[in-house]
């Protein structure tokens, strides 16, 4: 088995793990634990600022000046990188909304659906985005740049993505646990 340093490999798995804090944020949400599916909320952020600022200043730049061009360019990244935020903020903003209104038990229930059809939008549109990375984006850094470019720009990410990952992950069992 080849021990190149493959970026498809290591952001194939963030995504994997960004996934699933979306997840448990939507767990909570289901249960109507609104102030812990807002924690997590906040935690995935900054994950996913975090990944998306390492694609954005360091893998983007590099893509896009490619010998051999990707299926798709860096603009449409960047573009998706930009809707997913804003996909992201009313999101963030239809929780605030409900955690500010009092409701009878089944409006609640109805108004939590709401919000989950929203985030089906935000979490369809990270599926097909994180799909055209690991298909274009980080296959063609893998094929076309140099193994100690790759080995350097990794290390440091990884670095900085276990310390943030294990902070928000301290702060996903506070949540659970009510400690927040
Ligand atoms: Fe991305
Ligand atoms: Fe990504």
């Amino acid at each position: 088995m080849s021990k190149e340093p493959s970026l498809t490999g290591q952001l194939g798995a963030c995504h994997r793990q960004l996934d699933e804090i979306f997840l448990l944020h939507q767990e909570a949400l289901i249960q109507g634990q609104l102030q812990n599916a807002v924690g997590i909320l906040h935690s995935y952020e900054s994950c996913h600022t975090l990944h998306r600022q390492f694609e954005d200043d360091v893998l983007l730049p590099v893509y896009a000046g490619l010998e051999q061009p990707g299926k798709w360019n860096a603009t449409l990244y960047q573009q998706e990188h930009q809707k997913i935020g804003e996909l992201y903020s009313r999101i963030e903003e239809g929780l605030h909304e409900l955690m500010g209104q009092s409701l009878d038990p089944s409006q609640m229930r109805r108004n939590i659906i709401h919000l989950l059809d929203r985030e089906k939008s935000f979490k369809g549109l990270c599926e097909h985005h994180q799909e055209r990375e690991e298909q274009s984006l980080l296959i063609e850094l893998d094929r076309q740049t140099d193994t100690y470019w790759r080995s350097a720009v990794m290390e440091t990410f990884s670095a900085q993505w276990r310390q943030t990952l294990e902070k928000e992950m301290e702060n996903i069992r506070s949540c659970s646990e009510g400690r927040n």
